[in-house]
């Protein structure tokens, strides 16, 4: 996608945009775009990658510092089992053919979510495209694959449980920071604004406990259609938007 980088700055420090600290992105509507032009549904995963590469050139322009976006869900093994190794072959396409891309734009990779049943081959892909780009200190691009956020806090809840029977931790010292430090995403901010493509309005498993305070942004376009065009509109709506977090709002004190 191309992005004239000075333009985009430009736009950024315009006072309608607001750049969220940490984006997340519900990718979806694939399946959808690919039917309505009478190709397979994993034409559409293949095009949803391409909007990924844009998002990300998008994300590294206009200095959004945190972009976790949800590729493949824990619900999605129901899915064929043709389009659910599609899905799986496309991610280590994306690691293979990107890595170095990423590397030399400074992107920091991590992966969330489960690493059981996956292939072994695969998470040592993961490991590596992890332990790469480590070291990198520009966007952070969390990947949730075989992600489900009750999946997550119910292993959270397990390692919290599992320290209390060792005797290590006290139940009535169990915060909110315990729980936070227990989930994949220990560490990160929680999402500032989630964006949801394809017209659904719902959060599918998504960030449950992190997206607490979160803005939700709904657009309809199919996630292959995402363009910066989207991208600016959506930061446009999300500037728009009092975040109070209970209390009131700023002005009226
Ligand atoms: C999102 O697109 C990608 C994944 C869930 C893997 P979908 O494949 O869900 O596309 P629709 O919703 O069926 O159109
Ligand atoms: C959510 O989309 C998961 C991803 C985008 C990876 P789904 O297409 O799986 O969600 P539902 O089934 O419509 O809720
Ligand atoms: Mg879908």
């Amino acid at each position: 996608m191309p992005t004239d980088p000075a333009f985009s700055k430009e736009l950024a420090a315009a006072p309608r945009l607001r750049i969220p600290n940490h984006l997340g992105v519900i990718m979806d509507g694939n399946g959808r775009w690919a039917t309505a032009r009478g190709k397979k549904r994993t034409e559409g995963h293949l095009a949803g990658v391409r909007a990924l590469r844009g998002l990300v050139e998008l994300c590294i322009n206009y200095g959004v510092p945190n972009l976790t976006v949800f590729s493949f869900s824990s619900e999605n093994w129901s899915r064929p089992a043709e389009e659910v190794s599609f899905i799986f072959s496309l991610l280590r396409r994306f690691v293979a053919s990107d890595l170095q891309s990423l590397i030399r734009n400074n992107v920091h990779v991590r992966v969330i979510g489960s690493r059981e049943g996956l292939d072994p081959s695969l998470v040592r892909l993961i490991r590596d495209a992890e332990q790469k780009t480590a070291a990198n200190t520009g966007l952070n691009l969390i990947v949730a694959f075989n992600y489900g956020s009750k999946a997550e806090l119910t292993e959270a809840t397990r390692a919290v449980a599992r320290a209390v029977a060792r005797g290590e931790l006290d139940p009535e010292s169990i915060t909110e920071e315990t729980i936070a430090a227990s989930l994949y995403t220990t560490g990160l901010p929680d999402p500032d604004l989630i964006v949801r493509t394809s017209g659904e309005q719902r959060i599918s498993n998504f960030l449950l406990w992190q997206a607490a305070y979160a803005e939700l942004v709904f657009v309809d376009e199919y996630w292959p259609d995402f363009n910066e065009a989207t991208f600016l509109r959506v930061l446009e709506t999300y500037a728009l938007r009092d975040r109070r977090f209970g209390g009131i709002e700023a002005r009226i004190t």
